[in-house]
């Protein structure tokens, strides 16, 4: 959970670096699992941002979670070569089966459902990623287990 000490404390590790924005980010993600939003604020207050600026940086990386994720996390390739190999399909059936967009997280917080952005994986493409472990030449089927897997 969210805890403003140890938000002051990571700005105050961070807010000298170059790219401070983006680090200060990435470390409370690490610390929080997501970043709150109240650490918005905190962060532009402390680097002489607006907070629009420091809002622009957090939406713009989709790698910033706006709320804890949930128990299991499914990343499904949303770059160009897992496209071509038929990974709109594939995120629509997991948008589908789960009953939620992508970026979010089911209402019984047992899995959220995130885009990545190449897994290094295209020669196997459509690929995933269940809870850090990478899976390729996905196809219905594939996806189907692994959704399975995820809401279990
Ligand atoms: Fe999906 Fe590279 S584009 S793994």
């Amino acid at each position: 959970p969210w805890n403003e000490a140890r938000g002051a404390e990571i700005i105050a590790e961070h807010d000298k670096l170059e790219g401070a924005t983006l680090v200060i980010l990435h470390a409370m993600q690490e610390a929080f699992g997501y970043v709150p939003e109240p650490a918005i604020p905190m962060i532009a207050s402390a680097l002489s941002l607006s907070r629009a600026e420091v809002h622009g940086v957090f939406t713009f990386y989709h790698d910033f979670r706006h709320e804890p994720a949930g128990r299991h996390v499914l990343k499904i390739c949303r770059a160009e070569a897992c496209q071509a190999a038929g990974g709109d399909a594939l995120a629509a059936r997991a948008e589908a089966k789960l009953g939620i967009a992508i970026g979010n997280t089911t209402p019984d917080a047992r899995v959220t459902l995130e885009p990545i952005y190449c897994l290094g994986l295209c020669a196997t493409a459509p690929s995933a990623m269940l809870d850090g472990r990478v899976v390729g030449r996905l196809d219905e089927q594939r996806l189907d287990a692994l959704v399975a897997e995820a809401q279990r």
